[in-house]
């Protein structure tokens, strides 16, 4: 066997997690997988960048670090979701992969407060979460949000995050996607 590299080994635990927890359900009727992959479709179906495709798969992460108990947990830079799994991945993905999955709470937040009619459209689970999330946005975080220069990607990747709860969709496995992220992980050369 010969060793594997640095971006190998990472791809091998990001892997190992979705293959041990992606059964989960968190709430929503499909699992954990099918949710990552079905956004994943989504972003590919409209023609997202590698980047965006990668955040869309790994959006949901943190849900299953926070499922493996408080080391990898740690591993994080605070206990929401999207942002233990942006501190996780932004040890080898660049800010267009990571930031985008930091907001991605933020843009629901951001789009209940613009368009109520879209908070009701929301799947159950996400409207529960989202009292816990903060509720809307107010006039000060929403000039915040939009400031950031991930705002739109942010944004982009909840609509893929919202088309990905369908319990019938057929889509490509976990596997389809790794010569994608070894090549944005080469590209942010943080190993
Ligand atoms: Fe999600």
């Amino acid at each position: 066997m010969t060793t594997s590299s640095p971006a190998d080994a990472f791809l091998a635990e990001i892997t190992d997690l979705f293959t041990r927890l992606g059964g989960l359900h968190y709430g929503e009727d499909v699992t954990q997988m099918e949710h990552a992959l079905q956004a994943a479709h989504h972003a590919k179906l409209d023609d997202a960048p590698p980047a965006l495709v990668a955040a869309a798969l790994l959006h949901d992460i943190g849900h299953l670090m926070q499922k493996i108990g408080e080391d990898a947990a740690d591993r994080g830079i605070d206990t929401r979701h999207e942002q233990i799994g942006a501190g996780y991945l932004a040890r080898v993905f660049g800010p267009e992969v990571t930031e985008p999955i930091r907001l991605h709470v933020a843009a629901k937040r951001y789009r209940v407060a613009v368009d109520p009619a879209y908070g009701s459209r929301l799947s159950d689970a996400s409207q529960q979460s989202l009292a816990l999330q903060g509720g809307p946005m107010n006039a000060d975080e929403i000039k915040i949000f939009l400031a950031d220069p991930f705002a739109a990607a942010a944004q982009k990747l909840r609509g893929y995050d919202e088309a990905g709860k369908d319990l019938d969709a057929e889509v490509a496995n976990f596997e389809t996607y790794r010569a994608l992220l070894r090549g944005l992980i080469d590209q942010a050369g943080k190993l």
